[in-house]
């Protein structure tokens, strides 16, 4: 069992290894953008704020993901946490390790994904998801098999994100230097930090992320 966090910019990979390693090993993805998506849809007030901010590309507050990474963490842990998107700032990491400790449980490994700024634009602009399993597809580099249908679940309710534009991009890519990549100092220095090259062919990503992971 292993609990690990993914790192990188927006559509470094993090989402499509973290479903490789739920499928090969049984691991617990935690993806705060997914749960804030899921929130988006609550018709709460709540959900309609995390929406305006999500849309735009910005950070939600540190308070609201940190409160649902909180709640799921109580939950089954099968082969360990993948900690997809989460933390993004220096205050999440540490409510993370304060997190982990009350539960008697560490993290393993951090995993850096690096990939160069130009690649992401193309790799953002293409994707599409289910709505149904979440499955991650790109226009050129992952089609569906079936033009319109999900491989892995048969569901036809494929589709784009919101903050999937290059507006947008621009402001989650500002987000992440500014705020997010102060990690990889924060976890370099503890010792924690593996690093792999995101712009490699997909299966070349998860044997790098393999050998991490036997490592821990
Ligand atoms: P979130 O959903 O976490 O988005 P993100 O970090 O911007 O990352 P992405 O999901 O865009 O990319 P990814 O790295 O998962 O790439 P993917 O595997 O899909 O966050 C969205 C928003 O929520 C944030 O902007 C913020 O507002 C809010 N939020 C979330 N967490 C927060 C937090 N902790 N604090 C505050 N706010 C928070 O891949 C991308 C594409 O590339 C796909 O089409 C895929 O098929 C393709 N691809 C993947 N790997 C390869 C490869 N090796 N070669 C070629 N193509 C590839």
């Amino acid at each position: 069992m292993a609990n690990i966090i993914l790192l990188g910019p927006p559509g470094a990979g993090k989402g499509t290894q973290a479903k490789r390693l739920v499928d090969e090993r049984a691991m617990v993805q935690l993806s705060t953008g997914d749960m804030l998506r899921e929130a988006k849809t609550s018709g709460t007030e709540m959900g309609r704020r995390v929406a305006e901010v999500m849309d735009k590309g910005q950070l939600v507050t540190d308070e609201i993901v940190i409160g649902l990474i909180e709640e799921k963490l109580t939950g089954a842990q099968g082969g360990g946490f993948i900690f997809d998107g989460f933390p993004r700032t220096l205050p999440q990491a540490d409510a993370l390790a304060a997190l982990l400790a009350r539960k008697g449980q560490a993290l393993d490994a951090v995993i850096e994904m690096q990939v160069d700024d130009d690649a992401l634009v193309a790799r953002i602009t293409g994707r599409y998801t289910c709505g149904n399993c979440g499955e991650v597809y790109h226009d050129q580099t992952r089609p569906s098999k079936v033009a319109g249908t999900c491989d892995a679940c048969g569901s036809h309710d494929l589709r784009r994100r919101a903050d999937d534009n290059e507006l947008a991009l621009k402001t989650r890519l500002m987000e992440y230097y500014k705020k997010t990549s102060p990690l990889i100092g924060y976890y370099y220095a503890k010792g924690e930090l593996s690093t792999v090259n995101g712009l490699a062919e997909m299966d070349a990503v998860a044997a790098e992320i393999a050998k991490v992971l036997d490592k821990t």
